[in-house]
């Protein structure tokens, strides 16, 4: 456990943050926020990561090389069964929370801060979650569908906001997609549901 890997992250995510007005407005940033060490979980998607993040732009890539440089030692997690959504996605699915309410490495009660990475030519289906969301992302490309709008294809710097129990959907094409998401709301500890 590198403790200053996860500072290098938290304060690239946090310049990010004061330059983006959509984030800005989403959530403060917490002002003093405790650090908790916990025990790494490797999964197959790091390497999937390391060479399929996609591109950043002047503003995002201190995060993605934050990022990168941090996956080897994170708890990642992977909420969803093979049943749900098949042994490839999760070869190449992983998340890690840098920071909530209960299970991040930085304590706050008013955000959790999530990192999620998908590799190309994935479908993350349908789900939904009672907090809101605000998606913004690090590197690469993916087309983002919200139930009721017109799908959005989303690369470095765009953000997308989802309602509370909003169903909302993600697929990647040649590129992965590395995403940084702060959720508000009530039910900040819960995990998403799939939709059906
Ligand atoms: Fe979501």
């Amino acid at each position: 456990m590198n403790r200053t890997l996860f500072d290098n992250a938290l304060a690239a995510a946090a310049k990010i943050a004061a330059a983006t007005p959509n984030q800005r407005s989403f959530v403060p940033w917490p002002e003093a926020m405790p650090f908790t060490a916990r025990s790494p979980v490797a999964i197959p998607a790091i390497g999937e990561m390391q060479r399929h993040s996609g591109l950043a732009n002047a503003l995002t890539q201190p995060l993605q090389s934050a990022l990168l440089a941090l996956a080897p030692f994170v708890e990642w997690r992977q909420t969803y069964s093979e049943a749900e959504v098949g042994r490839d996605f999760l070869n190449r699915f992983g998340w890690f929370e840098l920071a909530g309410p209960r299970d991040g490495y930085f304590q706050t009660d008013i955000t959790r801060m999530t990192v999620g990475f998908w590799g190309p030519n994935l479908h993350y289906p349908w789900h939904s979650h009672e907090p809101e969301e605000l998606y913004f992302v690090v590197s690469g490309t993916g087309i983002f569908e919200v139930a009721g709008q017109e799908p959005r294809t989303l690369q470095a710097g765009d953000t997308i906001f989802h309602a509370a129990n909003q169903p909302h959907a993600l697929t990647t094409d040649a590129s992965g997609i590395l995403t940084f998401v702060l959720w508000r709301g009530d039910g900040l500890a819960d995990p998403p549901k799939m939709a059906g």
